[in-house]
This record gives structure tokens, sequence and C-alpha cells, in this order.
């Protein structure tokens, strides 16, 4: 799957807002900070496509970004990407994870047609338990989910396998067990973007 081309359809806060339309949903979930936009830009090959900073809490409402990709055999796959707010960050309290939480319920259940939920956790450390309480959410709720382990170019790429295994150990320290390999990604060097995008595929397709 090559994409080809990539658009900012709408940005959402709640479900009357999102757009409407027959296309399957891929979003991106993850801490704040964590490379969720930068992942989205490098996926379509586009800076700025989806605004990114340095700062955690940049992206505060559902972005929707529609995709058209090419197949090998030269026929066309319309499909949409979705950034969503990160969790998790420091600053906001108690209150901002419920309201988190509740934002991203109202997603789901407003989202039918959402088809495979990349979760990522930076490559660098272990799982937080907020991450986890995400994972067993998102599993629980019969979603399909890629774990996706990003900033891959900021550790040696022979300690890239053993960090992947640490995060695969911790899912599966809290009784879970992510369905597939984990992808360590680069938006700096593109690293993990060929898998995901077979992934994606994979999941389009079946
Ligand atoms: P929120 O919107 O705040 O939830 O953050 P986000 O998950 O969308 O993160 P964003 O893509 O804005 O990236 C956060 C910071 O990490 C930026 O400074 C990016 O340049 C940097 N970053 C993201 N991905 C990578 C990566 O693969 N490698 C490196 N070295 N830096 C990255
Ligand atoms: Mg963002």
């Amino acid at each position: 799957l090559n994409i080809i081309n990539a658009s900012f359809v709408a940005s959402a806060v709640n479900a009357s807002q999102y757009p409407e339309g027959e296309l399957s949903e891929i979003a991106f979930i993850g801490r704040s900070n964590v490379g969720k936009s930068s992942l989205i830009n490098s996926l379509c090959r586009r800076n700025g496509l989806a605004r990114t900073s340095s700062t955690p809490g940049k992206t505060q409402t559902i972005n929707y970004f529609r995709i058209t990709g090419k197949m090998p055999d030269e026929s066309r796959l319309e499909f949409m990407l979705v950034d969503l707010p990160g969790y998790g960050y420091a600053k906001r309290g108690q209150a901002a994870r419920a309201s988190w939480s509740k934002f991203i319920e109202e997603y789901w259940l407003n989202s039918a047609r959402l088809k495979l939920v990349c979760q990522l956790i930076d490559v660098r450390h272990p799982p937080m338990e907020s991450d986890i309480n995400v994972y067993r959410w998102l599993v629980e709720h019969g979603l399909n989910v890629q774990v996706v382990a990003t900033k891959a170019d900021k550790i040696a790429k022979s300690r890239v396998h053993q960090h992947l295994q640490v995060i695969n150990k911790n899912i599966n320290m809290a009784g879970l067990n992510p369905g597939g390999n984990i992808i360590a990604y680069s938006a700096v060097n593109g690293g993990g973007r060929d898998e995901l995008l077979d992934v994606i595929k994979n999941i389009l397709l079946k």
C-alpha cells in the first residue's frame, strides 16, 4: 500500500461534528508527545499535515484525514486516519483524565467504521500504567489494536528488539497479549512505515 493523497477533513470535539461517510477509520492513540501526529505525517509523507509540537498537549481535537492509497495492482483504497488528543499529560489532573476518557468513549460509541487503533508507546520506556489501562480498555471494547513503539531513532538500532520485548513483557504482565508484533517506528527516518502500512492494508481488506 502506498499513500498517494492525504487531506485534512475535519476537527471534532463531539459526535455531532464527526464527518459523515462510509470510509473505514484507523485511529492513533497514546500519551501526549509520544508522536501520534508526527507518525501520521510520516505515513503520508506530508510534514505539517497534522500539527506537531515539542510541547505535550498539542492535539486537542479529533482530527480526520482522508487518505487515498494505491495498491500494487493499481487499485485505490480510500480511508480515514484519525489523530486523537493524547492522555497522561502530567500537568493535568484527575479531572483531565476523566474528560479524556469520556471523549474517547464517545468517539468509540459513534465510530462504527473504526477498524484499527494504533496505540503508540515511546520505545525508550516501558509502558506506563495509563498505557496499560488504555490498552485494556481498547481490547475489552473489541477493537483491533496495533502497538507501535515510537521514536525508534532515539535508541541504538541494536537495542530496539530488546526494548520491544520489554514493552511486550509489560503488557503480558498485565494479563494482556498484544495480538501481533509490536512495530518499531521512527517518524524521523521512516523506519517501520512499510510494516505499519501493511498492517493497515490487511485490516482494510479484511
Ligand atoms: P499530542 O498532540 O500533544 O498528544 O502529541 P503527539 O503524540 O501528537 O506528538 P507529536 O507528533 O506532536 O510529537 C511530539 C514531539 O516528539 C515533537 O517534538 C516531535 O518532533 C517528536 N517526535 C515525534 N516522533 C518522533 C520520532 O519518531 N523521532 C524523534 N526523534 N522525534 C519524534
Ligand atoms: Mg498530536
